[in-house]
Parts: structure tokens; C-alpha cells; sequence
């Protein structure tokens, strides 16, 4: 079965092919002469995953899917949410997200956080959502220098390191993006033989 999956990004493509496997050929969108900067215009992480799956589907009509990821904070309201690429401003940086945030949680107890990736998958028009979850909590300062986002900020549930202190074997053993491709994955598996 052939997928694409709404990316160029070469880490997530890796990370995805190595779970599913021989089974599905991953294409990107570069694979299918996609050069277009496809909106992100919903306001929830499953809306953003949809536009973009849709997006490939009714243009190029293939079978597809897509996915978005945030980080949701329990004492600012699921902030910053679908916004955390941009929460520090459009043009900003990971270091000015995690300012930010750290700053908005300043003398607040509750540190809990998840993050939350939501996949989309359109397969002969049937649209589905799988989503993939790691609990935690935000350090008060930064810690360790692997990974990206706010990984230095995020201790998953169990641990004492931070993601940003972790092997990235470690972080995508157990990671909020390994978990939703797994349920996809499983998905995928048990309904393969009726595409
Ligand atoms: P995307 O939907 O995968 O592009 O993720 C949106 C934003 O969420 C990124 O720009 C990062 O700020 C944050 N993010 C997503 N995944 C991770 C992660 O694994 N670690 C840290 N930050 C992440």
C-alpha cells in the first residue's frame, strides 16, 4: 500500500517508515510533486491535521496522512496547544516559546503538560484520527541540549530526565509522536487486506 504522508520534514519520515514498516510506502510531499505551503489555518491540533490531509487528497488524489503536534499546559487552559510552533510570536524561536512559557507558569504549583499529536488518515475518502499522548510536567528551568521545541522544559511521566536529556532512541521509544504512529500502524495492520 502506498501513503503519502503531508511532510518534508526528513526526521518525522524516518521515524514514521521505521514503524510501519515494509507494508506501506511512504511517500513525502516531495515524492508527489508537492510544493505547496499548505495552510494550517484550524484552531485545534485535529483540525490543523485534517486541512492538510484533505488538502492532498481532493489535489492529488491519493491516499494519505497528515499530522500536528502540540504541547498543552493544565494551568494555562491546553496552552499553547495547536499555537506552539508560533506561541512566542510568528517569526519566533524555540528559545522565545519556552521563555514565554516558563514566564506565563511563574509562581503557579501545577507544572502538569502533555503532548499531543493527532494523525489524520484519509484512505479512499473514509477520514480517520488517531492520537497519541505523553503526559508530564514543565521544569522550571531549561534542562539538557537534545532534541527541539521544548524538550528541554518537558519531563515525561516516570522519569526524572528531560526529553532535551534524553537519547532520542529513549524519547522516541516512548514519545507523544511514536505513540499516535503506533495506533495508525495498528490500524493499518489489521485493516490492510479490504485496501
Ligand atoms: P509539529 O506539528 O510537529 O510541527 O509541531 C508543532 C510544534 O510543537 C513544534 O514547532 C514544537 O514547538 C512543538 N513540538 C512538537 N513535537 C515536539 C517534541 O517532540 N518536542 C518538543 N517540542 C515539540
Amino acid at each position: 500500500m502506498k501513503l503519502v504522508f503531508a511532510t518534508n520534514n526528513k526526521h518525522k519520515l524516518d521515524e514514521v517508515k521505521a514503524i510501519l514498516g515494509n507494508r506501506v510506502e511512504v511517500l513525502s510531499l516531495k515524492d508527489i510533486g508537492c510544493f505547496d505551503d499548505i495552510p494550517e489555518t484550524a484552531d485545534t491540533l485535529q483540525g490543523n491535521a485534517l486541512i492538510k490531509a484533505r488538502y492532498i487528497y481532493e489535489k492529488f488524489g491519493a491516499n494519505c496522512f497528515a499530522d500536528d503536534t502540540g504541547l498543552e499546559v493544565e494551568a494555562l487552559g491546553g496552552e499553547p496547544g495547536v499555537y506552539s510552533a508560533r506561541y512566542a510570536g510568528e517569526e519566533c524561536c524555540p528559545e522565545a516559546n519556552m521563555k514565554k512559557l516558563l514566564h506565563n507558569l511563574t509562581g503557579k504549583s501545577n507544572r502538569n503538560a502533555q503532548f499531543r499529536t493527532v494523525i489524520a488518515l484519509i484512505i479512499d475518502g473514509e477520514e480517520k484520527l488517531f492520537n497519541g499522548i505523553v503526559k508530564g510536567r514543565i521544569t522550571e528551568e531549561k534542562r539538557g541540549d537534545s532534541g527541539f521545541g521544548y524538550d528541554p522544559i518537558f519531563v515525561p511521566e516516570g522519569f526524572s530526565e528531560s526529553f532535551a536529556q534524553m537519547s532520542s532512541e529513549q524519547k522516541n521509544s516512548i514519545s507523544h509522536r511514536y505513540r499516535a504512529t503506533e495506533q495508525l500502524s495498528d490500524y493499518l495492520n489489521k485493516t490492510s487486506d479490504s485496501f
